[in-house]
């Protein structure tokens, strides 16, 4: 049985998900090998994208990329990657963040951590997108963008630089549903409670208990 109603078209459809070495990235990118889809898996780990594919149900289906989001000129060797594998991309999926480590609150995150965090969420999720956009639009093809957001785009976590990050994705999806939207390109954001993955580090035994009480909310 299909996972979706209107199962994809492997002969048209083609996706880049990143962050599919874990996770809620891993498992998108799993159901869409699964759908018959070819798919960029992209991450900064190999041995997680390796994994992940090894696992799938179709791995011949599946390009691996790795490399690290926070820099620019990764996300264009992934855009190039794309290219020369796939021939362009139709479905975008945008799970990769760095580790949500508890001991990063607002007294203590340092400035890395800070611009790592929103390099991989929001500018290499806003340069894959433009990017991506821009293939579709000059072949005049349909597609479908997708950004892993969170609940704590609205309410704060005491991980400043992890729910700005997510706050200001959200209005990016926002800005480019209207300008993509136009052009047939469907762009959400998904905003999962809390799902057991590797994203959350937890520090001291405060950090924990805090922790525990956001992981019920939503990560
Ligand atoms: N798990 C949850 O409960 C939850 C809740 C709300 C939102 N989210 C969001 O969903 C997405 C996926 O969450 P998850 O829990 O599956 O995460 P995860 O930590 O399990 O997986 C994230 C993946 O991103 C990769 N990654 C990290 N930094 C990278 C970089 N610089 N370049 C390339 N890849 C990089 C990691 O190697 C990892 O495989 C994230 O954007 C997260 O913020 C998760």
């Amino acid at each position: 049985m299909s996972l979706f109603s209107t199962p994809f078209d492997p002969a048209r459809d083609t996706a880049l998900v990143t962050g599919a070495g874990n996770g809620i990235g891993r498992a998108i990118a799993q159901a869409l090998v699964g759908e018959g889809v070819r798919t960029v898996f992209a991450d900064i780990s190999a041995e997680r994208v390796s994994a992940a594919i090894g696992a799938s149900k179709r791995p011949e289906l599946a390009v691996p990329w790795v490399g690290d989001l926070a820099e620019l000129d990764a996300c264009d060797a992934l855009l190039a990657t794309a290219d020369a594998a796939l021939g362009g991309i139709t479905h975008f999926v945008h799970s990769a963040s760095p580790p949500r480590r508890e001991a990063d609150h607002a007294l203590a995150v340092d400035r890395r951590i800070w611009q790592q965090m929103h390099a991989v969420n929001l500018d290499a999720g806003f340069h894959l997108a433009r990017e991506l956009a821009k293939r579709l639009i000059a072949a005049k093809r349909p597609g479908s963008f997708l950004f892993l957001t969170s609940l704590h785009a609205g309410t704060p976590r005491n991980l400043p630089h992890y729910s700005t990050a997510k706050a200001a994705m959200a209005m990016l999806v926002k800005e480019l549903a209207k300008t993509f939207g136009r052009h047939d390109i469907r762009v959400n954001a998904l905003v999962p409670g809390a799902i057991a993955a590797g994203g959350v580090r937890r520090g001291s035994r405060a950090g924990a208990a805090h922790s525990a009480r956001a992981s019920r909310r939503g990560q």
